[in-house]
């Protein structure tokens, strides 16, 4: 069998969920300027759990979905920009929580495109017939790295893990993808590591483990990268927009969606939007919103999809989908 499907889809998000006005308190800021600057009106905020935790729930629901067993799962690929640790990798952790004792778990960086870039190099990997079935996870504790301070930046990210369960198929699943970087942007969007601080060196360096973002440059970026990265999609797997169901964009502002819907001429309806109800969740936006899709009875076998994320490095990618099941 040499195509790779989406076999199952699962998703989870922590239960305190923070409304626009919930933020006035904290910041000079208010619902009327979050809602018509971004579209969210809310987002789910961790009280604790870590992303290991949230990343398991949902592919435990993924695997329930795609009807294997958890020992049937020989790759995890978790892409995340607010691992647990440094090390070991979340996907690890995430291996222990599931029991998916013959897997082999890594994590990815690629920010808000890492859960495109995770089905590219699963697919990739399983093409190259050493695994069967893989977990692919996007999953955020983006509170953890808010500056609470910064009114550009707390209102617009939540938590959340979404993930899909790829098996192979005879039925054609996942086409073509895109996976690009523009590393010259790298401090476009950043949250620094750890300070140096060794008895070694002469001068500490301080560093700041919240996020910054420079919103005018990605918003930008985005508006051009998503109109370039549909059209190139649509060219290489020979389709044209009205053959596409679904466009799944990454859930960074809504204004961003309604600029490239405006370029491409196509109603915004062909764009799958939640943002409203769960903010930026970075890695885990793309997942979450096929997962609930799915849950909505939103997704019918035959449905022809694509996926479009950007964020931080600055990356970008995008892939199309046959949805099988
Ligand atoms: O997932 C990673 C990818 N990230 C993105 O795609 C984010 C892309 N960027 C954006 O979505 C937008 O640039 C933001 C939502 C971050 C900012 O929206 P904007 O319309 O570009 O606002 P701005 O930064 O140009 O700021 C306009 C004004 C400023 O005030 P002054 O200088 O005009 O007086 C800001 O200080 O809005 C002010 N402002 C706020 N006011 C009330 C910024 N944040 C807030 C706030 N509440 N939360």
């Amino acid at each position: 069998m040499k195509e790779v499907i989406i076999g199952g889809v699962g998703k989870y998000t922590p239960s305190k969920k923070i409304t626009n006005d919930d933020f006035s308190h904290i910041v000079d800021t208010n619902d009327e300027w979050i809602s018509s600057r971004t579209g969210i009106k809310s987002r789910y905020m961790s009280s604790g759990e870590d992303t290991s935790y949230m990343a398991a729930m949902a592919s435990k629901k993924a695997i329930e979905e795609a009807g294997i067993s958890v020992l049937d799962i020989d790759l995890i690929v978790l892409a995340t920009c607010t691992p647990d640790m440094f090390t070991p990798s979340t996907a690890c952790i995430v291996q222990s929580i599931i029991g998916a004792k013959n897997a082999v778990a890594f994590d990815i960086s690629a920010a808000c495109s890492g859960f495109i870039y995770g089905l590219d190099i699963a697919k990739s990997l399983m093409n190259s017939n050493k695994y069967n079935n893989t977990l692919v996870i996007g999953a955020e504790n983006l509170s953890k790295f808010m500056d609470w301070k910064d009114r550009s930046t707390c209102i617009l990210f939540g938590d959340g893990a979404g993930a899909a369960v790829l098996c192979k198929s005879k039925e054609a699943g996942i086409g073509s993808s895109l996976c690009k970087s523009e590393g010259e942007k790298w401090d476009c969007i950043t949250i620094e590591g750890s300070d140096v601080d060794s008895p070694f060196v002469e001068k500490k360096t301080l560093r700041d483990s919240k996020l910054k973002m420079n919103g005018n440059e990605v918003f930008k970026f985005a508006t051009s990268i998503i109109v370039k990265s549909i059209n190139e999609i649509l060219e290489d797997n020979n389709l044209t927009l009205d053959d596409i169901d679904y466009i799944v964009p990454h859930q960074a502002n809504i204004r961003i969606i309604e600029y490239a819907a405006r370029k491409l001429k196509v109603p915004m309806s062909k764009f799958y939007m939640n943002i409203e109800e769960y903010g930026n969740t970075s890695a885990a936006s793309i997942p979450i919103a096929l997962s609930e899709m799915y849950e909505k009875d939103l997704l019918k076998k035959g449905n022809k999809i694509i996926l479009v994320g950007f964020g931080a490095g600055l990356t970008y990618g995008a892939t199309f989908i046959n949805w099988t099941i």
